[in-house]
């Protein structure tokens, strides 16, 4: 089976060849594309060299599955001439709300797969998405979910190479006490907080609010109720999330420890003591989601708050990715 990777020079490209190479998923040919400036560009990967492709005269005939993860734009010009002639897994926002497109935790929704054939496209979720439902999940098929009010705290690596290195740029730039200018965050990340992910929306709220909210329907339950507040803070890898979860009805909090031990893709480190709880540093390079600081909400018996971190460039994008099509190959 021959494989493309449209994006592979990116952040979440990068990843993907990891993640192939770690779960052994097996190819035959691998085309590695990205933009006209990496033409040529060499890249090695399981012992050989490749050379960088570009994306407008490649023919997806050649490959049985096209990993694109290359944003939103480029998505929505490529991926309909792409998936005449292969099967897409897409990594942008674009085509996740697309009623006939499956968006896809294969934890949570994999059955949804089936019907990938309606366009030859799979969405990949967004990262901040992925982490949340994966606890979600267990818990909403044991006691109904009914209100998530979730707060992000989401690393730069989610923006991008270029969001990356601007954060490397400004702390050295603060610690050496120059000016700071903000490139491509809208004000100075560098010892700070910003309290907006993607754009603004009428309403109020940004679409990366927008996405958990509408992409949890979509994954796991149209009826639950779901409001977010995404914050980027300046750290590398790994989105944390503060997550208040109320059920139907009053649930008991071991069963609901029991349930997350359990739960697909996920670990328990909840030791309520000095360092008992993870932090997104240790979940960096980690294929799990990790679940901390479990407990009662003491202002509503239905409800409980937890924390919860997982690698944003691995579960919430690459991994999420290779996942899908192990599913895919499966399920064929
Ligand atoms: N980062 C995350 O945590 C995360 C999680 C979930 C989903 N996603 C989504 O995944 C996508 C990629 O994100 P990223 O963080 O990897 O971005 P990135 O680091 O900025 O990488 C973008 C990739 O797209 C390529 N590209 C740009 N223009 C292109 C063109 N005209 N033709 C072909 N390739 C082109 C770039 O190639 P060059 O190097 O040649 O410019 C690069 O390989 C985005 O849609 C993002 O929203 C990201």
């Amino acid at each position: 089976m021959n494989i493309a990777i449209v994006g592979a020079t990116g952040n979440v490209g990068r990843k993907l060849l990891e993640v192939i190479e770690k779960l052994n998923f097996e190819f035959s040919e691998l085309y590695l594309i990205a933009s006209d400036k990496s033409i040529g560009k060499k890249i090695t990967f399981k012992n050989k060299t490749y050379s960088i492709v570009g994306l407008s005269d490649f023919d997806f005939s050649k490959v049985k599955i096209a990993f694109f993860s290359a944003g939103s734009t480029i998505a929505e010009k490529w991926i309909p001439i792409a998936a005449k002639k292969t099967i897409v897994i897409d990594n942008s926002k674009h085509f996740r709300m697309d009623k006939d497109i499956p968006l896809v935790v294969p934890e949570v929704n994999a059955d949804n797969l089936k019907n990938y054939k309606n366009k030859n496209i799979i969405a990949n979720a967004n990262c901040s998405t992925i982490q949340l439902v994966l606890p979600l999940k267990p818990l909403h098929d044991q006691f109904k979910i009914k209100r998530v009010i979730v707060s992000t705290y989401q690393s730069v690596s989610g923006a991008g190479n270029a969001h990356m290195n601007e954060l490397e740029e400004q702390s050295k730039k603060v610690l050496d006490k120059q000016k700071v200018s903000p490139k491509n965050f809208t004000k100075q990340i560098a010892f700070n907080v910003i309290p907006h992910i993607d754009s603004f929306m009428e309403d109020g709220y940004t679409k990366e609010e927008w996405k958990m909210e509408n992409e949890t329907k979509k994954i796991l339950d149209k009826k639950i109720g779901l409001t977010a507040t995404c914050v980027r803070v300046p750290v590398k890898t790994s989105h944390s999330e503060s997550a208040n979860i109320e059920f139907e009805n009053e649930y008991d909090l071991e069963t609901v420890r029991k349930i997350l031990k359990n739960a697909p893709g996920c670990k328990v480190i909840d030791e309520n003591k000095d360092g008992g709880y993870i932090t997104p540093l240790e979940a960096e390079g980690d294929y799990l989601t990790f679940i901390s600081r479990i407990r009662k909400d003491h202002s509503n018996k239905k409800a409980l708050n937890m924390w919860i971190v997982s690698d944003n460039l691995l579960k919430g994008a690459a991994l999420n990715t290779v996942q899908i099509a192990e599913c895919l190959i499966k399920k064929k």
